[in-house]
């Protein structure tokens, strides 16, 4: 079989990328032990009050770790915070500068999702899947958390706030 000239460098071109980029994947996996953000773990949404669940908030580990527990529902996040925005309602979450914060965060009904602004957390939260993910708050600042999933007709008003400070009044 005839193959043209080009044709054929081409064909070697778009091998040698493909073999590239499979092999930068498993390079990622196997050697760097990339994970995507994924499930970690399975609930029942409609005995949430029988988990950790059920008292949503901040637990103090000691040593500047924080477990952080997350109700996300039609359509706010329960954070268990008792502070709120005077004006608009939202929690307003108190973090130490330099804490390390595990998120644990599950839906009650539908799919949201959360994103904290300038942070490394971006999760689907799906009902009867529990959402995982471990951040350092390094830089004292205001940050919002939002829901990036269409949930219905208050969508847009579901968020909170992470204020990362000095000393914190964060609840133990
Ligand atoms: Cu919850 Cu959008």
């Amino acid at each position: 079989m005839h193959i043209d000239k080009y044709e054929r460098t081409y064909l070697i071109i778009s091998a040698a990328v493909l073999g590239a980029f499979f092999a930068a994947l498993l390079a990622s996996a196997l050697i760097f032990d990339v994970r995507l953000p994924t499930t970690t773990a399975f609930i029942n949404p409609n005995t949430l009050s029988e988990t950790e669940f059920a008292n949503p908030g901040l637990r103090n580990r000691g040593n500047g770790q924080y477990d952080f527990y997350i109700v996300g529902q039609m359509w706010r996040f329960n954070t268990g915070s008792t502070e709120q925005d005077p004006e608009l309602g939202y929690d307003i979450v108190r973090i130490p500068v330099g804490s390390e914060v595990t998120f644990n965060i599950t839906s009650r009904d539908v799919t949201h999702g959360v994103l904290i602004e300038q942070h490394n957390l971006n999760i689907q939260l799906v009902p009867g899947h529990v959402g995982r993910q471990t951040v350092r708050f390094n830089r004292v600042g205001e940050f919002f958390a939002i829901c990036h999933e269409y949930c219905g007709r208050a969508h847009q008003n579901m968020f909170f706030k992470i204020v990362v400070e000095e000393s914190a009044a964060a609840d133990a």
